[in-house]
């Protein structure tokens, strides 16, 4: 498994995996350096995570063996554009949305060894997801998957379907955080105070994701829980009468359309 991990891009997303990779039950936890072009979150990053900072990408690159692009989806090609001579075998994996494969290997050298990965931000906890595009990865792929999966589950997917499997697991802890939001302000025009109300909106999600988790089988689970008649039915048929389902069809099909903006 790479041991150094080199990230390029320091904000939200390198984060959550950099905590996720640090965090002290982690076996063989990877040694992280940090690049930004802004200097200052590359230094707070490594002070949080135990990691250190590069001051340039040339020396992130001398101090890594496995590059993981982390940097917002237009930066991506002057990024690889600018490590690409000296990036030798190194594998090199973009996190971003909407770069395809193409787009990648076509900024760097033919040889790179190079793929796409979507994680979410749950890697933080060591609960991510992590869709895996291989791509020219060759040999390096079981490292790369090795190193991911120590911050969550690694599921390998077709380019093609990338776009739809990170709209439906990749954007889900902002969608998840938007219903939280919305369930704990609805409990508060009924009468909660808010803190109360975040968290039972946060207790519920949480203890509703582990027993459909558990159960493998949703509509199982909401038939169980929906006592005809009931107060969650009443909720669920309010939901569907406001086309619940079509709405987060609507919703999909928007995070795919601006995966394709993106490309
Ligand atoms: N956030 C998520 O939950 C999430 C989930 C999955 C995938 N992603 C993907 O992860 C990527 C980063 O997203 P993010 O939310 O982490 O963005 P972000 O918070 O804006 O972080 C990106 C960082 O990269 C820096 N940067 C820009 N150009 C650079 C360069 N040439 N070299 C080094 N650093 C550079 C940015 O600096 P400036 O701000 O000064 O430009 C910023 O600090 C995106 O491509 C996104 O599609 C994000």
């Amino acid at each position: 498994m790479a041991v150094n991990v080199g990230l390029i891009g320091a904000g939200h997303i390198a984060h959550a995996l950099a905590e996720g990779w640090s965090r002290p039950d982690v076996p063989r936890q990877p040694s992280l350096v940090f690049f930004d072009v802004d200097a200052a979150k590359a230094g707070e990053l490594a002070a949080a995570t135990g990691g250190a900072a590069a001051a340039t990408a040339a020396e992130l690159l001398m101090r890594a063996d496995l590059v993981i692009v982390a940097v917002r989806p237009q930066h991506v090609e002057d990024v690889l554009r600018d490590i690409g001579a000296a990036l030798g075998e190194r594998p090199v994996v973009s996190v971003a949305a909407g770069v395809t494969l193409e787009r990648l290997q076509a900024a760097l050298p033919t040889a790179a060894r190079v793929g796409r990965v979507m994680p979410n931000v749950a890697a933080a906890l060591g609960q991510g997801l992590f869709m895996l595009v291989s791509g020219t990865l060759g040999s390096s792929v079981g490292e790369v998957e090795a190193l991911f999966a120590l911050a969550g589950d690694v599921v390998e997917v077709d380019e093609a379907l990338f776009d739809a499997a990170t709209a439906v697991a990749g954007c889900m802890p902002g969608i998840i955080a938007h219903l939280v939001a919305a369930f704990a302000a609805a409990g508060v025009a009924h009468g909660l105070a808010e803190d109360v109300a975040v968290q039972l909106a946060v207790s519920g999600v949480n203890g509703a994701a582990a027993i459909v988790a558990r159960e493998g089988d949703p509509a199982a689970v909401l038939a169980a829980a929906a006592t005809p008649g009931g107060m969650t039915a009443a909720a669920v048929e309010a939901l569907e009468e406001r086309e619940l389902a079509l709405t987060v069809d609507i919703a999909v099909a928007a995070a795919i359309a601006r995966a394709k903006e993106l490309a």
